[in-house]
């Protein structure tokens, strides 16, 4: 039997529905129930309404209530659509270089970069891998973030990318968290293959690609393009195959120079990521096209670079959704919240476009369509702020924690206690 269950009295709940997934949107636009409950049934949300009303229903279905005493403001469970939690190592020398002037290729040529943390990342055994992804995913959560995606890429070969993807895939059978296993091959060819860049992408497509579907690893396929990893003329063949052979497709895109994102456009890929180096030209592409546009301000901030032009992009009618980017090189902060409000501060984002773009539009670059709104029918994942206003969020630039995180029905964070 599913149980029910009724929260609240909630202060302000912001369901973030009725909202459209592309384009700039204001405050006003958001729909907040106040005084009101979430009722759900096992992982689902029944009804979210007036918590009067909700209150006499659960008592006819017997359901539990619980309570909540003081001021809450409910928002959706965070989700993460752009992360690389499942690493071996530190490259807290590679920031310290970078800091101290140091330029891309001077910590490269010292044994820091990508490569560092693929030899780092290789010595680990699945388990190990599969706890540290745990950790992080976990640290996450009690973020409120409860959707989180995680590529590989520290790998680099069929036998090392295979580990990590069984590792993610591990990981989420022990986290409450939703993690959304991403294959990352493509992040550069390793220094131990001795072929062309297109040898290594084939040798992938060939090798790997079937042993994802046979074990169900994973069913996107990502792919940095950048000079420093691979053009879009390399990128082409593999990602055909990848899209032949079923998978979602999602790019590494514009992060120093241009050209990644126009792949994401011609190939139809669910979100084109990173976009600090899109000219006027990829942001009128990308607005106009399907792709979900994926700020990381997380990579802006550990690299000491400009920031995705998200303003621009929503103006011109784009999706914008914003992710971590958490990894140990580019990314290390790893708090989804803080990095979202400091981008809010310099392109100028409303409170409802920044919520959007970790909540629903987030989802949808990962094609789920089942979280990211308060509604019925949505996964009961949810947390609650101890605020009454939902401005206070955004204020407090991400060190305002969530009090309680509910994931599919359990309460798997409680402040109180
Ligand atoms: O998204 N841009 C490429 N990949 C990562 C960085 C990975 C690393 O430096 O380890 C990123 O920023
Ligand atoms: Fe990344």
């Amino acid at each position: 039997m599913k149980t029910l269950k009724l929260i609240g009295p909630i202060t302000q709940i912001l369901t973030m529905d009725h909202l459209p997934l592309k384009g700039a949107l204001k405050d006003e636009q958001l729909e907040i129930l106040e005084n009101a409950g979430i009722l759900i049934e096992g992982g689902k949300i029944l009804e979210v309404g007036n918590f009067e009303s909700l209150k006499a229903k659960a008592k006819t279905l017997g359901a539990e209530l619980i309570e909540l005493i003081g001021d809450h403001l409910a928002v959706p469970g965070f989700v993460d659509c752009h992360t690389h939690i499942c690493f071996g190592g530190s490259r807290a020398r590679d920031f310290a270089m970078r800091n101290s002037g140091k330029t891309y290729l001077e910590i490269a040529d010292s044994g820091g970069g990508i490569w560092d943390t693929v030899t780092q990342t290789r010595i680990l055994s699945l388990d190990e891998l599969t706890e540290k992804t745990i950790q992080n995913a976990n640290r996450h959560l009690a973020q409120g973030v409860t959707t989180i995606e995680v590529k590989s890429g520290y790998g680099l070969s069929v036998e090392e990318e295979l580990k990590m993807l069984r590792a993610i895939n591990k990981a989420n059978d022990s986290t409450s968290a939703d993690l959304i296993p991403t294959c990352l091959a493509a992040h550069m060819k390793p220094r131990d293959f001795t072929g062309s860049n297109s040898e290594y992408l084939d040798e992938i497509s060939e090798q790997l690609f079937l042993i994802l579907k046979y074990e169900k690893l994973t069913n996107r396929i990502d792919a940095f393009v950048e000079r420093s990893a691979f053009s879009p003329e390399e990128i082409k063949p593999y990602f055909q195959k990848a899209k032949d052979s079923g998978f979602d497709l999602t790019v590494h895109a514009d992060q120093f120079n241009p050209g990644g994102s126009e792949i994401a456009i011609l190939f139809g890929a669910n979100s084109a990521d990173h976009l600090e180096a899109s000219t006027e030209k990829e942001i009128s592409l990308l607005a106009n096209s399907e792709v979900i546009a994926v700020a990381l301000p997380g990579a802006s901030l550990g690299l000491g670079c400009a920031f995705t032009p998200a303003r621009k992009i929503l103006d011109r009618g784009g999706a914008l959704a914003i992710a971590s980017d958490w990894n140990p090189g580019s990314a290390p902060m790893g708090d989804l919240l803080s990095q979202a409000s400091i981008l809010a501060t310099f392109e100028k984002l409303s409170t409802a476009e920044v919520l959007a773009g970790i909540t629903f539009r987030a989802a949808a670059a990962l094609g789920l369509e089942d979280r990211g709104r308060l509604k019925a029918g949505s996964l009961s994942d949810f947390c609650l702020f101890p605020t009454s206003d939902f401005q206070e969020i955004l204020y407090h630039q991400g060190t305002m924690k969530p009090v309680q995180v509910w994931k599919k029905g359990e309460k798997i964070l409680d402040k109180r206690f």
